[in-house]
């Protein structure tokens, strides 16, 4: 059983980044979506506040729980061109933690354009590698309107194989990184 934090970059109320992080949490029985809340509680970032004694308890609850956790889903919108404010934040908090390194790590997005949103993944890529992130094949959604419900979730039966994909691919890279952690502790 594999906990994974999920990042929401949307603030929005029926947003699609919420509705992809509930469908990569239906996917699997082995793995679970926890936190999507998480990220849009948090202040914008301040390398002042990045101190032990000084930490927004939204700040602590959110590096605790990817610290915890063994993966992260990032479901973000694309906004100009890049990913959300929300979701550079999220990314900026977990800069002085060791919550991403190593571990597989899945990008997700959703837009009413034909784009799906992929445009807003670029931008995160390097900074997900440098913190030692672990890639999996990203996920995006184009026409969101016509695959939901109105409510954000999805009900493009397509769109539920292609997730469902994306975390078969993300539960192999689990494993991998577990059995790399645990040859590591034998060295
Ligand atoms: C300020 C703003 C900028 C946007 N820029 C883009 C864009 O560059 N490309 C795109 O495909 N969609 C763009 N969109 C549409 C978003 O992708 C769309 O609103 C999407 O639903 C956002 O994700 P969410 O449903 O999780 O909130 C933009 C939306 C807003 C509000």
């Amino acid at each position: 059983m594999w906990n994974v934090l999920g990042i929401c970059g949307s603030l929005r109320r029926n947003s699609y980044s919420s509705g992809l992080l509930r469908a990569a949490d239906r996917a699997r029985p082995d793995i679970t979506v926890l936190g999507a809340e998480l990220a849009g509680r948090l202040p914008l970032f301040n390398p002042d506040l990045d101190d032990e004694a000084l930490l927004p308890d939204a700040a602590r609850e959110f590096r605790a729980c990817a610290d915890r956790c063994d993966g992260i889903i990032i479901a973000t919108p694309e906004y100009a061109h890049g990913p959300s404010g929300a979701t550079k934040n999220a990314m900026d908090w977990l800069v002085g933690s060791s919550g991403l390194a190593g571990k597989p790590t899945l990008l997700m997005s959703s837009s009413p354009g034909q784009a799906g949103g992929m445009r807003g993944h670029l931008a995160l890529i390097p900074t997900l590698t440098l913190m030692g992130s672990v890639l999996v094949d990203s996920v995006t959604i184009s026409g969101a309107p016509a695959r939901t419900d109105g409510r954000g979730d999805f009900t493009d039966p397509d769109v539920a194989q292609r997730v469902e994909l994306a975390l078969r691919e993300m539960s192999a890279a689990l494993v991998r990184s577990e059995r790399k952690a645990s040859q590591a502790l034998l060295r």
